[in-house]
């Protein structure tokens, strides 16, 4: 297939890649057409990326697909996206199962609209025993909640005496990267260069790549362009290069 996996994360071969899918409104409005036509198109680059990265061997997906900040956006077009959501989860349970893809949704579950909280306990209870792609849709997903969350737990578990930086670091991995690993390529499509509060602890030395390809035109040849450019990048996570290390520190 031409493209390297060479990478190994938590031991498990393939890589983790995250996607911030960004630049539905625009795509719309450049056609003249309403957000949610946005929403709905980029519901389908979706399904055609989650497919790729199972075809490509891709071990762990995380797609955002509803920020804790999106509540500030109009009620008509939140309530679409959760109702998008759920058709999404309705047409893919099936072939995710068929296919041996696990799907997990990460964020709060306590603000989100009833029926589409269902529709997640249903799509992950179907797809639990998959072994494939470990799909994870972000869904009132804020990093900065998950570390603040994940920090409350551990120093809770400690009782009495406050945690050090040393003992609270692993259980802070453990929480936030535990089972997906950390991010390997994290791409961004709609031309803006920022993390947008996803994933902050876990990119701590992902390759990050941005396109200008809004998400609704973005498909499976820039997953596989994203990937290839990924496997050009050296990564050294705060060493020296392997060609300087044969010599030493001179
Ligand atoms: C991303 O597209 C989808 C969500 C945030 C839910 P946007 O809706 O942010 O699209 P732009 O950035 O306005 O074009
Ligand atoms: C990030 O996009 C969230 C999702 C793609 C779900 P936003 O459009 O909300 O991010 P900002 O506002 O441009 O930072
Ligand atoms: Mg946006």
């Amino acid at each position: 297939m031409g493209i390297n996996f060479a990478v190994q994360s938590e031991g498990r071969p393939g890589l983790h890649v995250a996607i911030i899918m960004d630049g539905n409104g625009r795509w719309a409005a450049r056609r003249g057409l309403p957000r949610a036509a946005g929403h709905r198109a980029g519901i389908m680059a979706a399904r055609r990326i989650v497919e790729r990265a199972d075809e490509i061997g891709i071990r762990c997906l995380t797609l955002y697909a509803f920020s804790s900040d999106n509540w500030q956006r109009p009620p008509s077009e939140v309530e679409r996206i959760f109702w998008l959501l759920r058709a999404f989860l309705r047409l893919e349970t099936a072939r995710l199962r068929d296919r041996g893809t696990r799907l997990e949704a990460i964020g709060r579950r306590d603000r989100i609209p009833e029926a589409a909280r269902i529709a997640i306990d249903l799509a992950e209870a179907a797809t639990t025993a998959g072994r494939g792609l470990h799909l994870r849709v972000a869904i009132d997903y804020s990093s900065r909640d998950a570390i603040t969350r994940a920090a409350c737990e551990a120093v809770s578990r400690c009782g009495e005496t406050f945690p050090r930086p040393e003992q609270l670091r692993p259980s802070l991995m453990r929480a936030l990267a535990g089972d997906s690993g950390e991010v390997d390529l994290l791409i961004r499509a709609g031309g803006e260069h920022r993390l947008s509060d996803f994933l902050l602890w876990e990119c701590a030395y992902a390759e990050l790549v941005f396109t200008d390809r809004m998400w609704p035109d973005f498909g499976a040849k820039d997953l596989d362009r994203a990937v290839e450019e990924f496997g050009s990048r050296e990564r050294r996570f705060g060493t020296v290069p392997a060609s300087a290390a044969v010599g030493g520190a001179r």
